[in-house]
């Protein structure tokens, strides 16, 4: 049986596809079960629909508060059992009961803890950095604050502006995006204080002498 994904959206799905495109060789390990978005009309859920990929969509607004958003996101979540979570350019900040549920991933456009928050490759511009990049990391319930898992530099260029960066950006992203949760799947992770590290886990879930540690359990 193979690792379980499931995918949360926001937008264009490009870091999503990857993964697909990635979960289409067995030898990847892992499966895209399902797809998550907290809005309809985007490319993101059109990339699971046309991929055959279930997908749902919990907004914050259909809900009176934030807890039964976060609530209803875990239940959803739930149905699909996944192994692991991935926020591919999901721009929300997760609840304490999804984050308390299962181990989330996410993908983010700069080198934390540099230029955390939404506007990451916008915000290294203007800071006038040569040097940028990209993290993939485990979810904490701050902005970007969880530990590094991966990270992979881009250089800035003469010229660039916010999009022809943030281009350059997701090209290296997305591989960063399928090789990190590609070995997680393969090899397991544990995780000890801040440090994280690929292919040491045991039993999924499992945590022991304050470490955690997580693997496919095929
Ligand atoms: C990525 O750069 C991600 O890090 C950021 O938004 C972008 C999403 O791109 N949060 P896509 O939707 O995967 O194309």
């Amino acid at each position: 049986m193979s690792f379980r994904l499931v995918v949360l959206v926001s937008g264009s799905g490009t870091n999503l596809q990857a993964l697909l495109d990635a979960a289409a060789d067995d030898a990847f390990g892992a499966t895209v079960v399902a797809v998550g978005a907290d809005r309809t009309g985007i490319e993101g859920l059109a990339r699971a629909e046309r991929a055959g990929v279930p997908t749902f969509v919990v907004r914050v607004g259909d809900h009176p508060t934030r807890e039964e958003w976060d609530e209803r996101l875990t239940e959803r979540i739930a149905d699909h059992k996944p192994d692991l979570v991935v926020s591919a350019g999901f721009m929300k900040i997760l609840g304490p009961r999804v984050l308390g549920a299962f181990s989330v991933v996410n993908t983010h456009p700069a080198l934390l803890p540099a230029f955390p928050g939404a506007h990451a490759v916008r915000d290294a511009l203007a800071y006038g950095v040569r040097v940028t990049g990209c993290t993939v990391h485990l979810v904490d319930a701050g902005v970007d604050t969880g530990p590094v898992i991966a990270q992979e530099a881009v250089s800035v260029r003469e010229g660039d502006d916010e999009e022809s960066l943030h281009e350059r950006i997701k090209t290296v992203e997305r591989g960063l995006l399928v090789e990190t949760v590609g070995r997680m799947a393969r090899e397991g992770w544990t995780l000890t204080g801040r440090a994280v590290r690929l292919g040491s886990g045991n039993v999924a879930g499992h945590t022991a002498q304050g470490s955690t540690s997580g693997r496919t359990t095929k």
